[in-house]
Order: structure tokens, then sequence, then C-alpha cells
């Protein structure tokens, strides 16, 4: 099963308007002609705009960050599917992040990825364990239970459309990476068979699964070099031209 390899950067909540548009304008001459890949950039939602701008008639492709399930309504400082799909082609939902400091839960990140999907966008849904779940030898019980329920009712069909990071917390912005073979037996063993039981073996199999957590030049090509591992979700690195530009480079 060959699946096209994906590297998305995660900006979290960096670059104003005009680092946006100038790091974008330093990034594209760099990518512009790399095609075997799927790039994905994922800005702030006050960025998506000067982005598109940025990216037009380039393979980079646009992500957001977070959306609400609703369509529209009474939901201040939220953002719609609706109001996204103008914008990019991806949204990044459920990051660990969003679970720990902002209350989100399988059950919201199962609503949004519903969403997203109904309004044609492609969710990347992160999933992962903390360190004490790690150290506590929970990690393939807590990924599984994100994997299954975030998923939960999707059909076949939509969960084609679906993109899955495995982002250990424990390696989110620490430098400590997992290591490449730890990450693979993740998804080879803990998150494909779940999405084999669940879709198919036609479709398990052809979802795409990232790893994220201090991916960086120096460690992603051995990591996208493993059976499962179908590219990256970067955040620190996707922040400097010449680290994302190399990791991009990694996925070859
Ligand atoms: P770092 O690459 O900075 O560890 O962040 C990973 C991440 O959270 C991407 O979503």
């Amino acid at each position: 099963m060959i699946r096209r390899k994906m590297v998305a950067g995660n900006w979290k909540m960096n670059k104003n308007l005009y680092e946006t548009r100038d790091l974008l304008r330093e990034m594209v001459p760099e990518l512009k002609d790399i095609t075997y890949v799927d790039i994905v950039v994922c800005p702030p939602f006050v960025g998506l705009g000067v982005a598109v701008r940025e990216t037009a008639d380039t393979p980079i492709q646009l992500g957001a960050q977070n959306l609400h399930w609703e369509a529209s309504g009474a939901y201040t400082g939220e953002t719609s599917p609706a109001m996204l799909v103008d914008l990019c082609r991806y949204v990044i939902i459920g990051h660990s992040e969003r679970r720990a400091m902002f209350g989100e839960t399988d059950v919201s990140v199962n609503k949004k990825v519903k969403a997203a999907l109904q309004a044609g966008l492609l969710p990347i849904m992160c999933v992962g364990e903390t360190l004490e779940e790690n150290k506590a030898g929970l990690t393939a019980e807590v990924v599984s239970r994100m994997v299954r329920e975030g998923l939960k009712d999707l059909t076949a069909l939509q969960a084609t459309d679906v993109i899955i990071a495995y982002e250990p917390v424990w390696a989110i912005g620490t430098g400590l990476a997992a290591t490449p073979d730890g990450a693979n037996a993740v998804h080879r063993d803990v998150i494909r068979p779940i999405l084999r039981e669940m879709f198919g073996q036609l479709v398990g199999n052809g979802m795409r699964i990232l790893y994220g957590g201090s991916v960086t030049p120096a460690n992603a090509a051995e990591l996208f070099a493993q059976s499962d591992i179908d590219g990256g979700l970067v955040g620190g690195a996707s922040l400097k031209t010449e680290s994302f530009v190399a990791i991009v480079k990694a996925a070859l």
C-alpha cells in the first residue's frame, strides 16, 4: 500500500499578519517545485487570508488549527467549518494543547471531525498519551480510545478523508522525539489495526498516520522511512524556512 506522504506545519499561536506574509514569501520559492509530498501550512485563523494570497498557484496547501462544530450562531469567538472552507482544505482537530488547556474531549473532537467532513474539510485528528500515561504503560489504551471515539460513527468513505496525527504529549516541544521504532510501533500495531477494524482493510491501510513531537531536520528522514509513519505534523521547526523545507524534503 503506497500512501502519499504529508508534512504539515502547525504554527500554533505564532506569527502576525506581516510575519505570516514574510515567512511564506521565503518558503514558497523553496517549495514551489515539490510535488511528491503534500505540504500543508496551518497559521492562526487571522493569518489564513494572507496565506491564501501568498500560496496561490503553489503546491502549499493550508489548514486551520481548530473549528467549531456548529454552522453559525451565537458562539462568540468561534469559527465555523463553513467559514474555513473558503480559506483552507485541512483542519487540525483535537491537538493535545486544546485537550489540555481548552477542555476538548473525545466527544467534542468527534463532533468537530464530523462537522469538518460535512463541510468538505479534511481533518488532521491528533491523538497521543501524556508522560504519566506512557510511564504507566497506558499508551495503547489511551491512543486506541482517542482513535475510536474521535472517529465514531464515520462511514468508511468519510474515513478516507481523515488524517491521523500521533503526537505523544511528552514529545511535543521538548526536543525528545519518540524513536522511529517506538512511534512506528504505535502507528502500525495500535492505530492502523483499529482503522482496519473500523473501516475495512482497504480504507484502513490507505489512511495516513502522521507523527508529531519534536520533528527536526535531523530525525525526519528516519521517522518518515518507517513503514507506517506517513509524514509529520511539525510545530517549532515549521516556523523557520530552512528547517521546514528540510523536513519536507526528508519526506521524499
Ligand atoms: P513540536 O514540533 O514543536 O514538538 O510540536 C509538535 C506539535 O505539537 C505539532 O502539532
